[in-house]
């Protein structure tokens, strides 16, 4: 269950360093990084980061990776593709979650201030922990379980039937849309949270898989599934455009049909 205050040493300090940019700079954007560093024994804290836009590519992404290769070399956090697809980039941007490779610095107005997704535990800077929902994302076996013999080469699906898993198979499972959950934050220990239900139902709703029974009798439960009340915010964040509650909404119509 949550705890309702913060753990010792976890209260951001404003007391960081400032990154100048350099005096010929023209069109200067500030940038507040939240600073962690496990090691240091000290409270985190916001460093700023001055940024020449004249000099730095259009992302949030573009920034971060000039902050570190020219000011800080410190600076940690994830990244891989530049594209959206890898999800490694997540973060909270001025209030929002999403991925730094996809987030255009113009569409911020202001200094903007980056933390990590919030509500995980931070190993280093921006760089949350992601071992409690992997976990979460492994209980619900990702992958196509059958029980009838294997025909020997690949499993047809009908393109109608391979439509219905539009909206779902797009998941890069960033993240973004559980740690925006409020009930996730509040119980996460045992409510599996929008991306991993979303996950769930890309299962239950794939023609091949013959586990559908024993994948809805491990949902049936008032904390894995059923402590999403519909806040939506899960379906306002997701970078890729999908709707997790609508998801977990047919999740809850198929436990709901079984039993009539
Ligand atoms: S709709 Fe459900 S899963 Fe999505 S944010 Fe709200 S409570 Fe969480
Ligand atoms: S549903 Fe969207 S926000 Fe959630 S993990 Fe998948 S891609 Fe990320
Ligand atoms: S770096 Fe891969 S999604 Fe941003």
């Amino acid at each position: 269950m949550a705890e309702f205050f913060l753990p010792a040493n976890s209260k951001p300090k404003n007391t960081g360093k400032v990154h100048k940019a350099a005096a010929e700079a023209k069109r200067v954007k500030k940038f507040k990084i939240y600073r962690y560093d496990p090691d240091a024994g000290q409270n985190p804290h916001y460093d700023t980061f001055e940024i020449d836009l004249d000099t730095c590519g259009p992302m949030v992404l573009d920034a971060l990776i000039k902050m570190k290769s020219e000011q800080d070399s410190t600076l940690t956090f994830r990244r891989s593709c530049r594209e959206g697809i890898c999800g490694s980039c997540a973060m909270n941007m001025d209030g929002k979650n999403g991925l730094a490779c996809t987030t255009a610095i113009e569409d911020i107005r202001g200094d903007i201030r980056i933390t990590p997704l919030p509500h995980m535990e931070v190993i280093k800077d921006l760089v949350p922990d992601f071992t409690h929902f992997y976990a979460q994302y492994s209980s619900i076996k990702p992958w196509l379980q059958t029980v009838t013999p294997n025909p020997g080469k690949e499993r047809l699906q009908s393109p109608e039937d391979r439509e219905k898993l539009d909206g779902l198979y797009e998941c890069i499972l960033c993240a973004c849309c559980s740690t925006s959950c409020p009930s996730y934050w509040w119980n996460s220990d045992k409510f599996l949270g929008p991306a991993i239900l979303l996950q769930a139902y890309r299962w239950l709703a794939d023609s091949r898989d013959e586990m559908t029974g024993e994948r809805l009798d491990e949902l049936e439960d008032p904390f894995r599934l059923y402590r999403c009340h519909t806040i939506m915010n899960c379906a306002n964040v997701c970078p890729k455009g999908l709707n997790p509650a609508k998801a977990i909404a047919e999740i809850k119509k198929m436990e709901a049909e079984r039993v009539l």
